[in-house]
């Protein structure tokens, strides 16, 4: 059994911060967001991973390399033109053997991936689609299935006329490697699309597994924000590379003496918050930023090496790299600012 990971999609929702950053490894809190799947296919017994890879591959391969730090063999297999969903998992199949696991490379959930496997595996299917409900499914793919958790309909992206369930697709499939001969190879094709209603035409056993626990699909500034949130408050554990102070967690190698801090934030290594800088519930200064006095930040993502200026104000926003922050400035919620940028003093933006 090995893994694709289908990680080759442009990330536009995310702009501008995936122009410079593709999704896989935006950072999580503390680390890139691909290391959460690749800690979740360590509990199914998973090393073997492709990565599929189109959109800016060397900043991927830059963070993961041949994976053997983190215990996994990883091999990047990279599409001229992307290949869509479908077919990026055809384009890896001379890596796979009997039974392929394929995530789509943007979701975070707790899902018990072992679970997954075994009831797959007993079940005897061709198919095994992680299903999850959620309230807006219409921004998702439908999946509709039966008393005996057999899917029976694939609905990508529905009209609002066409819902008739609350269980979409999580991003999650066990397949049976030999299942994928009914994919075309070389050409562009949607896996939800074309292979699942497929499969099913064909009256292949394809079963539901439904998690109830914790998923979303970081793939918008909103959704990014939020499992940003479920991190600090708990929804979603992981142990946080930092000692717990203050209701937060701040790295050994940051620098918070003086700063007036309020639970639940997390600051990476190599922060420097001045005398008096404020940090609020919800921050998350991911590494190397500074925050002068008098400056606040809450409910905010601020990436390495952003500078924030004295008496500024950051909240229910997002800071992408290198970002340098005036004086008094106030960036409110729903700002997204790219890697780079510069707000002069006293500039105001979002909310
Ligand atoms: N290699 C490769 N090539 N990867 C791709 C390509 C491609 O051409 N296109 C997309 N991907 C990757 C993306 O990087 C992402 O990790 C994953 O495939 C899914 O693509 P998205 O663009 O994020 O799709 P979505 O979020 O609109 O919808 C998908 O995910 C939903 C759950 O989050 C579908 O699978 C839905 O059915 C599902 O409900
Ligand atoms: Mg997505």
């Amino acid at each position: 059994m090995k893994a694709v990971i289908l990680a080759g999609g442009e990330g536009t929702r995310l702009r501008p911060l995936t122009l410079t950053t593709p999704k896989p490894v935006v950072p999580i809190v503390d680390r890139p967001f691909l290391r959460h799947q690749l800690d979740m296919l360590d509990q199914a017994g998973v090393s073997e991973v492709v990565f599929s890879l189109a959109y800016r591959p060397e900043r991927i391969e830059a963070v993961f390399g041949d994976g053997r730090a983190l215990g996994k063999h990883i091999r990047y297999v990279v599409e001229e033109t992307p290949l869509g969903t479908g077919g990026a998992v055809k384009n890896a199949e001379p890596h796979l053997d009997d039974v392929t696991i394929v995530f789509n490379g943007d979701v975070l959930t707790d899902v018990d991936l072992a679970a997954v496997v075994r009831g797959h595996r007993d079940s005897g299917a061709s198919a095994t689609i992680v299903l999850t409900p959620v309230p807006n499914p219409a921004a998702y793919g439908l999946v509709e299935f039966d008393g005996a958790g057999r899917v029976t309909r694939f609905l990508e992206k529905p009209d609002p006329a066409q819902i008739t369930t609350d269980t979409i697709n999580a991003g999650i499939y066990v397949l049976q490697t030999s299942t994928l001969e009914l994919m075309p190879a070389g050409v562009n094709h949607s896996i939800e699309r074309a292979f699942f209603p497929a499969l099913l035409r064909r009256g292949d056993r394809v079963m539901s597994h439904v998690h109830r626990g914790y998923w979303i699909d970081i793939g918008t500034p909103e959704k990014y924000l939020q499992c940003h949130r479920d991190i600090l408050g708990g929804r979603f554990r992981v142990a946080l590379d930092g000692d717990a102070i203050s209701g937060g967690w701040a790295h050994r190698d940051a620098v918070v003496e003086g700063a007036e801090l309020t639970g639940p934030f997390y600051i990476g290594p190599g922060c420097r918050l001045a005398a008096g800088a404020r940090i609020g519930p919800g921050a998350v200064l991911t590494q190397s930023v500074q925050v002068a006095a008098g400056a606040e930040v809450g409910d905010s993502v601020v990436w390495a090496g952003s500078v924030i200026g004295p008496g500024a104000r950051i909240d229910g926003a997002l800071l992408g790299a290198a970002v340098r922050i005036g004086r008094d400035v106030r960036v409110g919620p729903g700002a997204v600012l790219g890697e780079g940028a510069l707000l002069p003093d006293f500039t105001r933006c979002g909310g």
